[in-house]
């Protein structure tokens, strides 16, 4: 399965922060906002991952992120020069895909929550059609909202809507098959000049092929587009590493932990930013892992 990460749009929410600075460089506590999706796929068991950003921010995406070898990744980079709706990620990204299965996640949504890897890599493997993660929220009619019948499926997906039917959000987390890029091709723009990723979904739904996933009550969807959010995703990220000594979305934890990298690089990437508690908790973790290799695993 391929990824991409949508890293475009302007941010105007978070003006005048964003005049200078893409919205998904802008720091959730101590790292950039867009380690938190990549992270994400990463726990999928993604390791080809495109990111979309705009012609003006993708030096700075190139900057910090390079062409992800350093995590045992490989990034690529594509421009999208103006916002024209999520779904255009399918058509932007093509090549990337190619005959491939895809996840896309946006690049400001906050995923944590216990077992998360498992429950990606189940919801991924072999699929056919697409997967959704629901999540309930208080003020659904912000959100994409799917509704499910008492068996648990899945029988109606409404963008934004003023009545909305449940309560479940549909996260910005989106898992399909090959068909996606053909579907995302054929639609035509909504009232507000975008290709929606709700009509994408609602065609996988009208062929029967659409499934949400519940990300349970132990779980945090957080997305970081406002002032208030923004500091709320912190404020979280904050209060569970200090608590726990572990730090969310550490990129090359993870990439430690699946193998993607050794010891030695990981204490080498710690180094380079050294400085830093996060470059502290890296050369640590690479100092356990040449102790004891086991000690990664049981993090
Ligand atoms: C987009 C989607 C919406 C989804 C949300 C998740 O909305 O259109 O269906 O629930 O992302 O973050 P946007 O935030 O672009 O308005």
């Amino acid at each position: 399965m391929k990824g991409i990460v949508l890293a475009g749009g302007s941010g105007t929410r978070l003006y005048p922060m964003t005049l200078a600075v893409s919205k998904q460089l802008v720091p959730v506590y101590d790292k950039p906002m867009i380690y938190y999706p990549i992270s994400v796929l990463m726990l999928a068991g993604i390791t080809d991952i495109l990111i979309i950003t705009t012609p003006q921010d993708r030096d700075a995406y190139e900057r910090l992120l390079g062409d992800g070898s350093w995590l045992g990744l490989t990034f690529s980079y594509a421009e999208q020069p103006h916002p024209r709706g999520l779904a255009d990620a399918f058509i932007v990204g093509a090549d990337h895909v190619g005959d491939d299965s895809v996840a896309l996640i946006l690049g400001d949504n906050i995923f944590h929550g216990p077992g998360f890897s498992q429950l990606l890599t189940r919801s991924s493997d072999g699929i056919k059609g697409c997967v959704l993660f629901g999540y309930a929220v208080s003020d659904p009619h912000r959100y994409g909202i799917g509704e499910v019948d008492e068996y648990g499926h899945l029988i109606s997906l409404e963008e934004k809507p003023a009545a909305p039917r449940s309560n479940r959000a549909v996260t910005g987390l989106y898992f399909y098959d090959n068909d996606v890029v053909e579907i995302a091709r054929s639609l035509t723009p909504s009232a507000r000049g975008e290709l929606e990723i709700t009509d994408v979904n609602k065609t996988y739904l009208e062929r029967g092929r659409a499934r949400l996933v519940d990300l349970g009550r132990g779980f945090a969807w957080l997305d970081a587009g406002t002032y208030e959010s923004l500091l709320e995703a912190g404020q979280y990220v904050r209060a569970l590493e200090l608590r726990q000594g572990v730090r969310i979305a550490c990129l090359e934890e993870i990439a430690l932990h699946a193998g993607l990298i050794d010891a030695e690089q990981c204490y080498d990437l710690g180094r380079r930013v050294g400085n830093s508690g996060y470059g502290h908790y890296v050369m640590e973790l690479a100092e356990q892992a040449r102790r004891s290799p086991m000690s990664v695993a049981l993090r």
